[in-house]
């Protein structure tokens, strides 16, 4: 698997989501607490940048229509998404964040 470095725990905000674009996929990277989660940026109902949207907990809510995802497994928990949004693996390493695009 390689991993790409992306960002660093300093210059990530909790609750503050990043858009990160890697190529060929276009990502949210959010972070909450010490974790860090990442997730496919467009929205599986317009497309809309779900790095735009609102974090609460582990959720994050498109800017657009309102949808939320659960930030661990990209499933949509209201409408009007009804279709999950891929998920990314993450690892953090003396500070720095890396991003893995290959499937497991
Ligand atoms: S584009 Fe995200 S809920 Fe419609």
């Amino acid at each position: 698997m390689s991993w790409v470095k992306v960002t660093s725990m300093d210059d990530l905000v909790p609750g503050a989501p990043v858009r990160v674009d890697l190529p060929g996929h276009r990502i949210a990277l959010v972070r909450v607490g010490d974790d860090v989660y990442a997730l496919g940026d467009r929205c599986s109902h317009a497309e809309a940048s779900l790095a735009e949207g609102e974090v609460v907990d582990h959720e994050i809510e498109c800017p657009r229509h309102g949808a939320v995802f659960d930030l661990k497994t990209g499933k949509p928990l209201t409408l009007p998404a009804t279709r999950p949004v891929p998920t990314y693996r993450v690892k953090v390493e003396d500070g720095d964040v890396y991003l893995s695009v290959e499937p497991s």
